[in-house]
């Protein structure tokens, strides 16, 4: 008995001590400790642009592709701002002197507050939308004056508290940084910009709450046009004239310089001014080739692309991030077919609406 006692204390003084040497750090022992290497597990973003996104993600739409469920619902599933494509704009909206169509602003917008997103409106006056009728009419100065007046009353004031902001002017300075000469406001009026900052006004007048933009293209990458926008921000500075925010159009391309784009925009952010990228699309067939095929390679391009331009943006002081807008959301229908090549895929969505890297390097862009 007092063997098998003696013998059980044995066991267990063994068992302790092989315990007590397993859990002992072997400091001093000659067998080396393996290094612990953390393992960091690859950051899976499954937030969507506008979940991830601090501002706005807008994107240019029509009628007929809000009809599209696909489209729709991609639309919706990751944009949080809408702006038409075209169905704002003069041509698509005034019809005689008198008449006004809405029905298809209207469709957007219903569709916009029913889906909890916010309305850009683009655009009030752009040389390239005057209606044929108004231009036919050659009216002088002041019956000019007073016709575009009423437009933008009626038009801002019908969707007060409804459209967030309005690009009251597009495109009126040349690549040199002049006036555009072909537009009928140059052709009718000595003071082009005291007109655009009265007209600035009307639309004040007819909301106080809008925020109102100037918007060009190009003006991040052409100092002479940035410099013509500035001046025309300080005389409405001066004169009171009301403006609220820049936007550029943003129709790029992968051989765009990065550092071009970020000191452009840091300098269009010296105004003081909202900041809009009004229009995002990103070129990739440099040489418009009928051959052109949308590689790997040519698709990470365009996805570095996508992200450093989101950075350029990120990097603004916050209270000046206005929103980020793409011209579309899928290759299936870019304007950009038509006006640029037909073998163009300047989009986050592809054709099926599968999100491109182009969305992927768009997301891991935003802060
Ligand atoms: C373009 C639309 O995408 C086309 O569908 C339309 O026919 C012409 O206008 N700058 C602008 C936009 O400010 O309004 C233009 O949109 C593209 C260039």
């Amino acid at each position: 008995m007092l063997n098998l006692i003696c013998k059980t204390a044995l066991i267990k003084s063994v068992l302790l001590l092989l315990i007590f040497i397993g859990t002992t750090p072997l400091t001093g022992c000659s067998k080396k400790e393996e290094p612990v290497i953390p393992v960091t597990p690859p950051v899976v973003e499954t937030k969507t642009l506008k979940e991830k996104a601090k501002f706005p993600i807008g994107a240019a739409v029509t009628v007929a592709h809000l009809k599209e469920t696909d489209f729709a619902n991609a639309f919706k599933s990751n944009y949080s701002q809408l702006s038409a494509e075209y169905e704002m704009k003069m041509k698509g909206i005034w019809t005689s002197l008198t008449g006004y169509s809405f029905d298809n602003t209207d469709y957007l917008v219903n569709f916009a507050i029913q889906n909890n997103m916010k309305v850009h409106g683009h655009a009030l006056l752009w040389y390239s939308s005057f209606p044929d009728w108004f231009k036919t009419a050659a009216y002088d100065s002041l019956n000019f004056e007073n016709n575009v007046k009423t437009y933008i009353q009626t038009v801002v004031s019908r969707y007060k508290g409804k459209i967030v902001s309005w690009d009251v002017a597009n495109e009126i300075f040349a690549d040199d940084g002049t006036l555009r000469v072909e537009s009928t406001v140059y052709k009718t009026f000595k003071d082009p910009i005291a007109f655009y900052g009265r007209c600035f006004q009307y639309a004040r007048n007819a909301d106080p709450d809008v925020k109102l933009f100037y918007n060009d293209y190009d003006q991040v990458l052409n100092s002479a046009k940035r410099n013509s926008m500035k001046k025309m921000v300080e005389r409405f500075k001066k004169s009171s004239y009301p403006i609220d925010g820049i936007g550029d159009q943003f129709h790029t391309t992968i051989w765009t310089s990065k550092t071009t784009v970020s000191s452009g925009l840091t300098d269009i952010a010296t105004t003081g001014l909202l900041v809009h990228i009004s229009e995002l699309d990103i070129r990739v067939n440099q040489n418009k080739s009928d051959s052109y095929v949308f590689t790997d390679a040519e698709m990470i391009k365009q996805s570095d692309m996508y992200k450093s331009i989101v950075e350029s943006f990120e990097s603004l002081p916050q209270a000046q991030k206005f929103a980020i807008t793409t011209w579309g959301i899928t290759d299936k229908y870019t304007w950009l077919t038509g006006w640029w090549h037909p073998k163009e895929y300047p989009l986050l969505f592809t054709s099926n609406y599968t999100k491109k890297k182009a969305y992927d390097g768009f997301l891991s862009g935003l802060k």
